[in-house]
């Protein structure tokens, strides 16, 4: 029998990572968790989510956050304030919610308006409540290897990563975006794995030969389609944090039909890394109210 030579593929198509089923188990385990702390310990972990003015995709966000909250069990509490509210105005709220024994984790939802300052803000929050892992208190505990709270999405990228992947020292990981809410974290926590680390960005030279040298290729730089199929090392693992609106849907930062036929594996957009970080959003609160419990036991 002749073989079909010209039809086969070299490389079978990259595997589908589902961010779904990962959420929706994280979640389960959440919600076990959180069961378990209302039976033995009559504790009840809370979350306090704040949107300041009536930005519409963060209305979307802040009622998906509240409804998951909810849930896994969890108490939710969310703080609308006016565009024009003054800065003071979010301080003092966060103050209160600093205060407040049935707050658990505090989450402001980002952008603010102009008017206010992001760090002032994101500074203003307890850390060990810092459900966000934005406060630089908790950077610096992630740079130094401290226990603390780590930003959600680049969480939910390292369990996924290392379910599929098992074991990811010695990998080359190439992280494209150098925000300090995706790119700084999720290479902290790659070095973390001991993976050899590259943060790119819009400065890097040669950015596709760099891209072809990465088992592990984090895209967060928020360009529709930018890494394309040409850029990936056959069988490598492709998570894509991208989300972007365009003419024809939500897209990510790479051009999934093209890298698909090269990687090993790559997770959707939407489908992917979405799910996951709401998902990790709850382990954070968890984690504040664990931690909490083990430093004020008789609260
Ligand atoms: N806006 C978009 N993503 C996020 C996030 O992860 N946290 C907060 N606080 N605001 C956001």
């Amino acid at each position: 029998m002749r073989a079909e030579i010209s039809n086969a593929r070299v490389h079978p198509m990259a595997q589908i990572i589902d961010g779904k089923i990962y959420a929706d188990r994280l979640r389960e385990q959440v919600a076990e968790e959180v069961a378990r702390l209302k039976a033995e310990h009559g504790l009840q972990p809370g979350l306090a989510v704040v949107l300041v003015g009536e930005d519409p995709a963060s209305s979307v966000y802040v009622r998906s956050k509240g409804k998951a909250t909810v849930e896994v069990g969890m108490e939710g509490f969310q703080h609308r304030l006016s565009a024009e509210a003054p800065q003071e105005e979010l301080l003092a709220l966060i103050a209160r919610l600093n205060a407040d024994g049935g707050v658990h984790g505090i989450l402001v939802q980002l952008p603010l308006p102009a008017h206010i300052d992001s760090s002032a803000v994101l500074a203003a929050i307890d850390p060990d409540k810092d459900v966000d892992g934005f406060h630089i208190v908790n950077a610096g505990r992630l740079a130094v290897g401290l226990p603390g709270l780590v930003p959600c999405t680049p969480l939910g990228c390292l369990l996924m990563l290392k379910d599929q992947l098992g074991d990811l020292s010695g990998l080359h990981a190439v992280v494209v975006g150098r925000s300090n809410i995706v790119g700084k974290p999720m290479a902290q926590l790659l070095l973390g794995e001991s993976c050899t680390v590259t943060i790119a960005h819009s400065r890097t030279r040669d950015l596709p030969a760099l891209c072809r040298t990465a088992d592990i290729l984090i895209a967060a730089v928020g360009r529709p389609e930018m890494i394309r199929g040409d850029w990936i090392k056959p069988g490598a693992t492709v998570i894509d944090v991208g989300i972007n609106r365009t003419g024809d849907g939500l897209v990510g930062d790479v051009d999934f039909d093209a890298v698909r036929e090269v990687a090993g594996a790559i997770t959707p957009v939407p489908g992917g890394v979405g799910p996951m970080t709401t998902a990790c959003l709850l382990e954070n609160t968890l984690e504040a109210a664990l931690a909490r419990r083990a430093r004020v036991p008789l609260e």
